[in-house]
């Protein structure tokens, strides 16, 4: 089967409901990144980024994937399908994904702030102070905050460079490292950017952009896989 490597930001979430970052009335438009999104925000004040993300997965437990994480995981039928993603929901799993790599963290899980390995499963949204690991220490949750290692990012960008096909879904391109994994793949791979605001990128090859959303982008684009296929 071919590979068909697939980088997602926070683009095809939006018709679950889920709010982007960047776009108007995204989150960052409403919260300091350095206040909710930095280890300075959680030594200054961990109450304030337990709160913002306490409300994300209050969020996360009420909203379901949508037709864009459905037709991926469909086109798992036809192809060997990774995706790298940057968002922290599980919309892309609840889909029937089966590979998926969260490069950002996940928001259904929490971690200890003295021993990174311990990470816990939540089966509830709320994380609360004085809630600790099994030595004792606070949980924070498990997320890539800004200023923070991606640990994933050698095995993704490995991924990367074994797709035969790569796409990139609803994501604006403006966070590194995520966003230089499109420079992992060979120049002479078919690639598609799906986005209402998609664009050309410089010195990358056979890229074909598609200005829609991913509700109607992914299906539409399976297609032509297939019969390509
Ligand atoms: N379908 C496809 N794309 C969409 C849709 C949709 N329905 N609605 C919005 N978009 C696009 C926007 O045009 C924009 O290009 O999704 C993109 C969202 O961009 P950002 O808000 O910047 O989100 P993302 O690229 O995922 O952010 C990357 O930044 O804030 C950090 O860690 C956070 O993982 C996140 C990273």
């Amino acid at each position: 089967m071919k590979k068909l490597v697939v980088l997602t930001g926070a683009g095809i979430s939006a018709e679950s409901g889920i709010s982007t970052f960047r776009d108007s009335d995204g989150l960052w438009e409403n919260h300091r990144i350095e206040d909710v999104a930095s280890p300075i925000g959680w030594e200054r004040d961990p109450e304030t980024v337990m709160k913002f993300y306490n409300l994300r997965r209050k969020q996360l437990f009420e909203v379901h994937p949508n037709e864009g994480h459905r037709a991926l995981a469909k086109l798992q039928d036809h192809f060997d399908v990774q995706i790298i993603t940057q968002n922290i929901d599980d919309l892309h799993e609840r889909a029937g994904s089966s590979n998926v790599l969260h490069l950002h963290g996940e928001l259904k899980k929490v971690r200890s702030t003295v021993h990174p390995e311990l990470i816990y499963t939540m089966d509830h949204w709320e994380l609360k102070m004085g809630d600790v690991c099994e030595k004792g220490h606070q949980l924070r949750p498990h997320i890539v905050w800004f200023g923070e290692a991606v640990p994933m990012i050698g095995i993704a960008a490995e991924i990367a460079e074994q797709a035969d096909i790569f796409m990139v879904v609803g994501t604006s391109m403006a966070v590194y490292p995520a966003a230089g994994l499109i420079g992992f793949v060979k120049q002479y791979i078919p690639k598609y950017y799906i986005d209402p605001k998609a664009f050309q990128m410089p010195g990358i090859a056979n890229l074909k952009t598609v200005n829609e959303k991913a509700g109607s982008g992914i299906p539409r684009l399976a297609k032509e896989l297939l019969k390509m296929n």
